[in-house]
């Protein structure tokens, strides 16, 4: 008798925000990945709104079964700053959702990521799309036992986006970012280098429509997500980051990445959260990640707007 393969098993860690939301259907739909929970974090909104609108998500497609549990309420040193310019006032302004029809786990991000890290019989995947607050908590606790790799959105070789010199879910929490960077765990850097290439269509718009209610549902979290694109950059879309990351998992190659060096900056206030990426390798210093440097566009839309068809 054949055995279905199971996925690669993964904890996404969320500040669900538009994005978060559409990288965490994507995984639900996704048999390469077996997703173990969710935990989530300050970022796009506060701890208490990214908890609610991850279980409101999960709520929305039947699975309140997949535990959530709550992290970080504000960075290690820094001040709290949420992306309430971007995401709204509830952090995934738009579309109409109920509340949750239940609570968070009564148990921290940091006990639960240790605790199913450590229960799972394959090394797991961290999948890290907001500010990296829970996750340098975690290898401060457990230097990152059984962790196989981590997935992050976050950084850039480019511009940024919060500040010209930063990416959001590294500049909110700086301090984090290093301690991932510097922790020797294989790690995988989406930055806005290849997610500015994940940028919507009316056409893809009219394709997850076309796929059913939770389709229509993303094309309704896209249409809020562009305001801020559209007066920020002129886009007739929003760029999908965190689910990049998430497909970088289910299909090797969508993304290209480059192995190399990458630090952040922790002093300068101009450049605070700079992912400085050694592209070039202008120093010696050790690569620490590998950096995604082009996004096969066509290929990610293809595979996102078929995989939420499945939750249709
Ligand atoms: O800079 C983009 C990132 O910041 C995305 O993960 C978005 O959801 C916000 O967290
Ligand atoms: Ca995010």
């Amino acid at each position: 008798m054949s055995v279905t393969p199971k996925g690669i098993p993964i904890i996404l860690d969320l500040d669900p925000g538009h994005d978060d939301a559409i990288a965490l259907l994507l995984a639900l739909a996704s048999p390469e990945v077996e997703l173990l929970g969710v935990t989530t974090v300050y970022g796009n909104q506060t701890l208490e709104k990214t908890t609610a609108n991850a279980l409101r998500v999960l709520d929305l497609v039947g699975r309140d079964d997949m535990p959530v549990a709550p992290g970080a309420d504000r960075p290690l040193v820094r001040d709290l700053t949420v992306a309430s310019h971007v995401h709204g006032d509830s952090g995934l302004d738009g579309p109409v959702l109920a509340p949750p029809t239940r609570a968070a786990l009564d148990e921290r991000a940091v006990d639960f990521m240790d605790r199913t890290i450590a229960a799972s019989d394959a090394p797991v995947t961290l999948v890290p799309t907001g500010p990296l607050t829970n996750v340098a908590l975690l290898l401060e606790r457990t230097g990152g036992a059984n962790i196989d790799r981590i997935v992050l959105m976050g950084g850039a070789i480019a511009e940024g986006n919060m500040t010209p010199a930063a990416e959001f879910n590294i500049w909110a929490d700086p301090e984090a970012a290093q301690a991932v960077f510097s922790s020797s765990i294989p790690t995988a850097m989406i930055g806005l280098d290849v997610t500015h290439q994940a940028v919507t269509t009316p056409a893809v718009i009219e394709r997850l429509v076309a796929t059913g209610q939770v389709g229509a549902f993303v094309a309704d979290l896209v249409e809020f997500f562009s305001v801020y694109h559209r007066e920020t950059y002129g886009w007739d879309g929003a760029p999908i980051h965190d689910a990049v990351a998430v497909a970088h998992l289910i299909r090797p190659g969508l993304v290209t990445t480059v192995h190399r060096n990458v630090e952040v900056e922790l002093v300068s206030e101009l450049c605070r959260g700079r992912t400085v990426v050694d592209l070039w390798r202008r120093t010696e210093r050790d690569a620490n990640a590998d950096v995604g440097v082009a996004l096969d566009t066509g290929g990610f839309f293809d595979l996102l707007v078929e995989r939420i068809g499945r939750l249709a």
